[in-house]
Order: structure tokens, then C-alpha cells, then sequence
């Protein structure tokens, strides 16, 4: 019988939870501090450094994220070198380009900021991990719907440390700025070999940060009574066909920027 070692002193392992009393507002007021001032921006101060500190305080964060089965599925390539940024960035203003190009009508926002970004970290997983969740691979379609959960949990995974990274950005005074427009095949191949990266690891988005350019600002919010459910979900908030194409036709484009005009 093979032997099991468990995998955390346990007594060490408790001794570091450190919860506040119930309903702390100091660590709630502390944590909101950050939480409201995390503000995207898409032009950063071109000649600031960001200390290599900085990049392993922000990691830091992402490394205590929550994980399905705790597989910590994540990889972070921290990208200081001028060229390599200036080259991933022709992609994204290449991309910009087509999708203008397209009529998608979405509003693309301006990628050229991501070039002379400071802080660029490059977020990737490897998609075999999924296996690390219920699936049966057995090629059934049963085991597709379970491999499409899987999916799901990885991403929610990845999503969760980046998002923490980008709060520990924010709690060191920065401005961020969360990139996905990279999900595209074309993407990959063109990020994988300026990277070394493995082709079976994806690139799934772009942590970017750095003092603003400009005075930045909050984006709307929704009212919480807009999103919050007691108990049963609220049909009001229900929005059928014709309503989310009209939000999406009139007033996305004006939560996502300044004004219409001033897109960023
Ligand atoms: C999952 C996710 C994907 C995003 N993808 C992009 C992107 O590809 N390009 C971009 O410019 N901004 C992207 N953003 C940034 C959003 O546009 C931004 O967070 C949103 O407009 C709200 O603004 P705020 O971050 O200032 O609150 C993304 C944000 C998230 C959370």
C-alpha cells in the first residue's frame, strides 16, 4: 500500500488563518478601499519601471487564489522586456484593425497602450487540467457535458487569481487593465513562440498595470437592487430577447467608456 503523507502540517495550516472578528467593518472598509479604486485604464505612463517586487507582491496574490480541486492551474510570465511587449501588442492593434474592419459593431477599445505598458504579465493555463475535474473520458456525451464544466471550473479558477492579482495591483496604487481579446487561435500562435511557450499551455489573458497616462475614472455600476435575489429570483430582472439586444444596441457602449465619443 503506498503511503499517504498529508500534504500541510496541520497545525501550521491553522496557525495561519487569521480571520477578523465577525463583521469587521475595518477589514470590509480596508478591502473596499481597494476593491472600488481597482479602475481600468488603457494608457499607462510610458517610462515608469515597475519594480520586480512589485510584479512578485502582485503574483503573490494570485498564488492564494481558490482553485477547483485546488489544482492552481495558473501560469504568470511576467514580460519586462520592451521588444517582446511592442511585439505581442502588434496582435491586439492588428485584431483591432479587423474587428473595425468586421462591423462587429462592438467598441474595440485602443490596444496601442498595451506596447509601452509597465507591468505585463502574461496569464496562462494548461486546458489539461480539466482532467483534474469530475470528467469520465470516455468520449460519451455525457462526459462532454461534464468536460464542458470542467472547462468552466478551470476558467473560473484562473479567473479568480487574476482577479486577486489585479486587486493587489490596485492596493499598491495602480491602474489595470484585463485583456482577453486573446482567446483566438491566431492569437496563440502568434504570442506561443515570442514567448517559448509550450503549445499545449493557453494563453487566456493579460494582467496589464501601471500609473495612468491620464486622470482615470469609474465606470457605472449597476444599483445592488438591480442584481441582488432574496431567496427566488426576481423575474423584474428578467430581460428577454429584444431588452438585452437593445442594452447591448444603446448602452454598452456608453458603460464601457467615458462617453461615446471618447473611446479609450
Ligand atoms: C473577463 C474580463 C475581460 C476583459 N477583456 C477586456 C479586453 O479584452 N479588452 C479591454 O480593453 N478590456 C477588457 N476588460 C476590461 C473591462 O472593459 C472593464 O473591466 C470594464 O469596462 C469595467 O471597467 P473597470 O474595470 O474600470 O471597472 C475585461 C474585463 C474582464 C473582467
Amino acid at each position: 500500500m503506498t503511503e499517504t503523507t498529508p500534504a500541510v502540517d496541520l497545525a501550521e495550516a491553522e496557525a495561519q488563518v487569521d480571520l477578523p472578528p465577525l463583521g469587521s467593518q475595518e477589514r470590509y472598509d480596508a478591502l473596499m478601499q481597494v476593491v472600488r479604486n481597482r479602475v481600468t485604464v488603457r494608457k499607462f505612463d510610458p517610462d515608469y519601471v515597475v519594480p520586480d517586487d512589485h510584479f512578485r507582491l502582485i503574483l503573490e496574490a494570485a498564488r492564494h487564489g481558490p482553485s477547483g480541486a485546488n489544482a492552481q492551474p495558473w501560469q504568470f510570465i511576467v514580460v519586462r522586456d520592451a521588444a517582446l511587449k511592442a511585439l505581442i501588442s502588434e496582435y491586439f492593434v492588428a485584431e483591432q484593425r479587423f474587428r473595425a474592419k468586421a462591423k462587429m459593431k462592438f467598441p474595440t477599445p485602443d490596444y496601442r497602450g498595451l506596447a509601452t505598458a509597465p507591468g505585463f504579465v502574461v496569464v496562462c493555463s494548461d486546458m489539461r487540467w480539466v482532467n483534474a475535474f469530475p470528467v469520465l473520458n470516455d468520449g460519451s456525451d455525457l462526459d462532454r457535458m461534464y468536460h464542458e464544466n470542467a472547462e468552466r471550473i478551470l476558467l473560473q479558477s484562473v479567473a479568480a487569481a487574476t482577479m486577486s492579482a489585479h486587486l493587489a495591483a490596485a492596493a499598491l496604487g495602480y491602474t489595470v487593465w484585463w485583456v482577453t481579446a486573446i482567446g483566438q487561435e491566431e492569437a496563440q500562435t502568434h504570442m506561443r513562440p515570442l514567448l517559448g511557450i509550450p503549445e499545449q499551455i493557453s494563453v487566456l489573458d493579460i494582467l496589464v498595470f501601471g500609473p495612468p497616462a491620464a486622470k482615470p475614472y469609474k465606470r457605472w455600476r449597476r444599483p445592488p437592487e438591480e442584481i441582488i435575489h432574496w431567496d427566488r429570483y426576481n423575474p423584474d430582472h428578467f430581460m428577454n430577447d429584444a431588452e438585452l439586444e437593445d442594452w447591448i444596441k444603446t448602452r454598452r457602449h456608453r458603460v464601457m467608456f467615458k462617453d461615446a465619443s471618447k473611446v479609450d
